[in-house]
């Protein structure tokens, strides 16, 4: 049976960024440079890799950086072109030509359902990718594209899914879930908990930040009541979505870099600037050279 088309990738970008202070005091975390471009555009390329035609960002106040930034830049694109700096004229109008940008607000932080909740309008009845910006996946596929497949295969919502060690689990959403025998990529859902206390977790099975949603989720989250650290989360909802439709984790092949605070974020900038074409050989000469 053929599926509706992902055409639309929500991205939850409306947080204050606070672990990262005093870098986002100013500018919003989505904006912090990860080698040579934005967080932001990493998952956007990767919803863009995917298929998905139309990109929602789930905004908030002082952050409009982030919808510039794939606008066009009439007076930047006139200067390049008049030096005929046609490599950086290209750079910069490639951003701007990746897909349809659309803004919403979430005005007040109430949680990651709360903020998926501000794109139903946008989003309307049908399925939709979702992308947390912090989650930087690097894949030989695009971590959104292998989803996708997962969709087209069953037609249900997908949770991107990895194993993760020991306590560190208490950091996500936890599946309770079984590989199915003809693809053990795919993951039956039977129930999900939103950060298990340490001790408490049914698996060692991560909810990362890549989602794909059937739209009935939108139901599902007006009707939720707050949950972990007091939010309304988009773990809870989905988890009443289970009552209604079968829900599939997907182990992806490709490393995610949890770029969401400084620590995570050092590091994906060592590995992402060593595999950078132009920068990474004279980076690991570099390093190479030093004795720190
Ligand atoms: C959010 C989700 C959580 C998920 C995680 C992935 O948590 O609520 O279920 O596992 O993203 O990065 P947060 O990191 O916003 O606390």
């Amino acid at each position: 049976m053929a599926h509706q088309k992902i055409r639309k990738a929500v991205f939850p970008a409306a947080g204050m960024g606070t672990r990262f202070l005093p870098a986002t005091k100013a500018t919003p975390k989505e904006m912090l440079c990860l080698v040579d471009k934005p967080l932001i555009q990493y998952g956007v390329e990767e919803a863009v890799a995917a298929g998905c035609t139309e990109i929602i960002l789930i905004s908030s106040r002082g952050k409009t950086t982030m919808e510039d930034h794939f606008d066009s830049n009439p007076e930047l694109e006139a200067s390049l072109l008049a030096k005929n700096k046609t490599a950086l004229l290209e750079i910069a109008r490639s951003v701007s030509r990746l897909a349809k940008v659309t803004v919403t607000r979430q005005p007040e932080p109430l949680g990651l359902g709360h903020a998926v909740l501000m794109a139903k309008e946008i989003v309307g009845n049908e399925p939709f990718a979702v992308i947390l910006p912090d989650d930087i996946v690097d894949a030989d596929i695009a971590c959104m594209r292998q989803m996708v497949e997962a969709f087209n295969e069953t037609g249900c919502s997908i949770l991107g899914s990895e194993v993760v060690e020991g306590d560190a689990i208490s950091a996500y959403g936890c599946l309770d879930c079984t590989p199915l025998a003809s693809n053990p990529r795919l993951l039956e859902v039977k129930n999900m908990v939103e950060k298990p206390a340490p001790g408490t977790q049914p698996s060692q099975n991560a909810i990362i930040g890549r989602y794909i949603l059937t739209p009935r989720i939108f139901e599902m989250i007006e009707n939720i009541t707050p949950g972990a650290g007091g939010e309304l989360q988009l773990t809870d909802a989905i988890k009443a979505l289970l009552q209604h439709e079968k829900v599939y984790g997907y182990s992806y092949i490709g490393k995610r870099h949890d770029a969401g605070d400084k620590q995570g974020f050092l590091r994906a900038t060592v590995e992402l600037g060593l595999k950078h074409p132009k920068l990474g050989s004279d980076l690991r000469a570099w390093l190479k050279s030093q004795t720190f």
